[in-house]
């Protein structure tokens, strides 16, 4: 029997962007060129809308023990829960490029930050919109992390 998962995404362009997403594209790209990334040199940025309206942002930071480091997305959300225990998480910016270009494709999260942003839409009962950014080009959109993650592994098997 062979069975069948589909995903759907938008593209959009960053002219298509509401206020708020605007602010929160902003903020993914600024965090980016504030990542610490001199290993790799690949800058990460990411960009979290809270319920209250704020915005927090983070990127990624590496270490010279190389997997001590840590993704963009997983630096912020894992701060935003710290700090904030409670409130919920409605969109979610990621935005990577190499260092010196002005321009790049759209560059998907890794497995590990999708289990991690899967983790926090399951506890916040809620689904988290998550933009796929790029320099000067299109924007990925997905309505949930399970778009990202089918198939995946969460509490409701342990
Ligand atoms: N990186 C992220 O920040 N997020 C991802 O989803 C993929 C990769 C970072 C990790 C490392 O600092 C650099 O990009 C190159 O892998």
């Amino acid at each position: 029997m062979n069975k069948e998962l589909r995903i759907s995404y938008k593209v959009i362009e960053a002219n298509d962007l509401d206020e708020t997403e605007k602010k929160l594209f902003d903020a993914a790209k600024k965090a980016r060129e504030d990542a610490y990334a001199p290993y790799s040199n690949f800058l990460v940025g990411c960009a979290l809308l809270l319920e209250s309206g704020e915005i927090i942002k983070g990127s990624n930071q590496e270490n010279a023990a190389y997997p001590s480091g840590l993704c963009a997305e997983r630096t912020t959300i894992y701060w935003a829960s710290a700090n904030y225990p409670n409130a919920k998480i409605k969109k979610l910016f990621v935005l990577g490029a190499p260092r010196d270009v002005i321009e790049y494709p759209p560059t998907p999260p890794c497995g590990a930050c999708r289990q991690s942003m899967l983790e926090y839409e399951a506890k916040q009962e809620e689904k988290i919109e998550i933009y796929i950014a790029s320099l000067g080009g299109a924007i990925y959109k997905v309505d949930s992390i399970r778009s990202l993650l089918p198939f995946s592994f969460d509490q409701s098997f342990l």
